[in-house]
């Protein structure tokens, strides 16, 4: 594969976006404005600055003389449009293109099935990649080996990257990391409501949880400690932190429990999308 990839990226919504930028922000993801095409028909507002900005070119559809160009695809539309997107694309991409999908649920079988044989590597990101903090994980089909090096690359500029051998681990990837972030703001959501209920004014309290999640998260990023011993370590016996982590793990389980519910349902439905099964 060539120094500059030419890159396709199908879908330039909110994680296309967040990809592109990041690519482009740093050199050593191979990628230029020159040797990236975006294919959009309403591209989100991430792409329009990159089109704005740095003359990426944004298109409507790629025509088969475009898509021969490609040294790979980057299919990030929702996993409920790939059927409208395949069909058209894999009559036009040479054999010697390589795929990249961040569909949540969609595996490399169906990849295989919709695109024919190609290399191709299933690659499950999280929104902070967005702001260079996400974190992927990776799974290549047996053709897609030699691409772990430049997978690799392409991802590091958004966050770090790890990669599995066994794809089935992907469903529980993306119920932890690849729609994490929402239970974490959803975390951010309800304490600032608890702190108005408590009597704080409204923005104070959304300041207040805010600024908490992102100081607890700084903390953890840069301490050795694992979560645990980092909430021991905060937590006086008969203590304020005590008398409220009792009411949030005890009994019937608690948040622990309720987080285990929450990211079984994920899986289940990241395997639900797999199948196809689209509603
Ligand atoms: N967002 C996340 O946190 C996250 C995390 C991990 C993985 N993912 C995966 O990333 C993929 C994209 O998610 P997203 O959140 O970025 O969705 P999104 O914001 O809806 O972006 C998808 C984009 O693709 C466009 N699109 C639709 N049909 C198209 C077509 N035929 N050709 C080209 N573009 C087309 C959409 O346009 P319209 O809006 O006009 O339909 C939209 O701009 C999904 O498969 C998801 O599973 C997302």
């Amino acid at each position: 594969m060539t120094q500059t990839l030419k890159i396709a990226l199908i879908g330039g919504g909110h994680m296309g976006g967040a990809l592109a930028a990041g690519w482009l922000r740093t050199k050593r993801s191979g990628v230029t404005a020159d040797s990236l095409v975006i294919v959009d028909p309403s591209p989100g507002e991430p792409v329009q600055d990159l089109v704005e900005r740095h003359g990426v070119r944004c298109v409507v559809a790629l025509d088969a003389a475009l898509a021969a160009e490609m040294d790979l695809v980057v299919l990030a539309v929702k996993p409920q449009a790939l059927e409208t997107v395949a069909a058209p694309l894999a009559a036009m991409l040479g054999k010697d293109t390589a795929l990249i999908s961040i569909m949540a649920g969609v595996t490399l079988n169906r990849l295989s099935m919709a695109f024919g044989d190609r290399a191709i590597v299933r690659v499950m990101p999280n929104m902070p990649a967005s702001v260079g903090a996400g974190v992927s994980v990776c799974v290549t089909n047996e053709a897609g080996g030699a691409l772990e090096k430049t997978v690799t690359k392409l991802f590091k500029p958004v966050g770090s990257v790890e990669w599995v051998k066994d794809e089935r681990l992907i469903g529980a990837v993306t119920a932890v990391s690849g729609s994490g972030p929402a239970y974490v703001f959803l975390l951010a959501e309800a304490l600032a409501g608890a702190g108005t209920a408590e009597g704080l004014p409204r923005d104070l309290a959304e300041k207040l949880a805010r600024e908490t999640i992102i100081g607890a998260g700084a903390l953890l990023a840069s301490s050795d400690k694992s979560p645990q011993e980092l909430r021991r370590s905060i937590t006086s016996p008969g203590g304020t932190t005590q008398a409220a982590l009792d009411a949030l793990m005890g009994s019937g389980g608690g948040l622990p429990e309720l987080v285990r519910n929450a990211v079984n349902a994920a899986e289940r439905r990241s395997r639900q999308l797999g199948n196809g099964n689209n509603r």
